[in-house]
């Protein structure tokens, strides 16, 4: 047992002697090694690869030394078998967006081998590639719609908003589509050898609680239960959803990863019984060294007394030094939790 690695014994509820550290999007646009191969390569043929693919997820991992490796790919990856032609530009445009219940019934629902088969060999290489754990990923069905409907990334959002309140039968029949899919795709990475999955459910914070309750937790739970049935660890991301805890609450899933605007310790009152993971506001990386350890050494203190998987509130941002990221790996490192409690 004690061979397990840090981030998988975290992740699982151990209230660990050392907090384990990754970052989300920790592999991309900051790394001038990714800059590099983007010279060369498009988004779609990094992810698509299965050699870039596993070459992109570990360049972090080889820099940083962090616990856990995350898979490159986007949310978006499980979308164009359905019929969905998507582009970077650099974040997703969708060429026709889904604006009627034709087009949502147009849809294709895969078979599993036929979404991603790259993704299933990737995930083979980077586990052989590598002991740090892996984690998988999808899209939250609600955040997945936010894009089809849309089309784009968008202040208000307000195509989106509008569909769900003019044509509700239309947005449930979307998004039974797309957690159908995420529960193959998912199944799939895990069934591949992917350690953890995240559902990253990035606007579920446009929402109120109610609109919330209708259309993305009862997916969400669709989704959650079919990974609780392959005994893999959980971890649910709602960024802004403070006014949402008590609806997220009591979602089966193993682990929460919120941003910086609520403190650890509230997040646990409020959502107990689950790993808190987070939550470093990734600005502070823009910011001085003496500034960035001491944010970092609160958000430490905040996670004592649980099991604590330290992370940023929300993506890196291309405009991050690594040497600020080292900085932050070293110092958790150094923060010994026994120590302090
Ligand atoms: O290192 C990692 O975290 C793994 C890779 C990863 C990517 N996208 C690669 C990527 C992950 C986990 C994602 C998830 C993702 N994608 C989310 C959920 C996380 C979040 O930020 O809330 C969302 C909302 C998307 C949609 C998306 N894809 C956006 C908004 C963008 C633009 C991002 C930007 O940096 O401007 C993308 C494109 C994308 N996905 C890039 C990468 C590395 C940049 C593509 C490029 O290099 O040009």
């Amino acid at each position: 047992m004690t061979d397990t690695p840090l981030y998988l014994r975290a992740i699982r509820g151990e209230d660990t002697p050392y907090a384990p550290v990754w970052f989300m999007r920790q592999a991309g646009r900051h790394l001038p090694e990714y800059r590099k191969l983007k010279e060369t390569y498009s988004f779609w043929e990094l992810a698509r690869d299965p050699a870039l693919a596993c070459e992109v997820t570990l360049q972090p991992v080889r820099r940083y030394g962090v616990d856990a490796a995350i898979l490159f790919q986007d949310i978006m990856t499980p979308l164009p078998p359905m019929g969905v032609d998507i582009d970077f530009k650099p974040g997703p445009v969708i060429a026709d967006p889904i604006r009627s219940r034709a087009q949502v019934d147009a849809l294709r629902v895969p078979e599993t081998d036929e979404i991603a088969p790259f993704v299933a060999d990737a995930i083979q290489l980077i586990r052989n590639e590598t002991s740090t754990p892996l984690i998988g990923f999808g899209g939250a069905p609600l955040t997945l719609a936010t894009y089809l409907i849309q089309g784009s990334g968008s202040k208000d959002y307000a195509q989106f908003r509008g569909f769900l309140r003019s044509d509700p039968a239309a947005a449930h029949a979307l998004l039974d589509k797309l957690t159908e899919v995420s529960i193959r795709y998912l199944t799939m990475q895990v069934e591949a050898g992917a350690q953890a999955i995240q559902l990253f459910d990035s606007w579920a914070g446009l929402h109120d609680p109610a609109t919330y309750a209708e259309f993305a937790r009862p997916y969400n739970v669709r989704v959650f239960e079919a990974l609780g049935a392959l005994d893999v660890p959980r971890i649910y991301l709602a960024v802004n959803s403070l006014h949402l805890f008590d609806t997220i609450a009591g979602m089966p899933m193993d682990a929460i990863s919120v941003d910086w605007r609520q403190p650890l310790t509230m997040v646990r009152e409020r959502i107990p019984g689950v790993v808190v993971q987070g939550n470093l506001d990734p600005a502070w990386l823009l910011g001085p060294r003496d500034a960035l350890l001491e944010q970092v050494d609160r958000v430490l203190t905040d996670g004592l007394g649980g099991a604590h998987v330290f992370n940023l509130g929300h993506g890196m941002m291309r405009e991050i030094d690594p040497g600020q990221v080292q900085a932050v790996v070293d110092r958790v490192r150094a923060f010994d939790r026994s120590a302090s409690r």
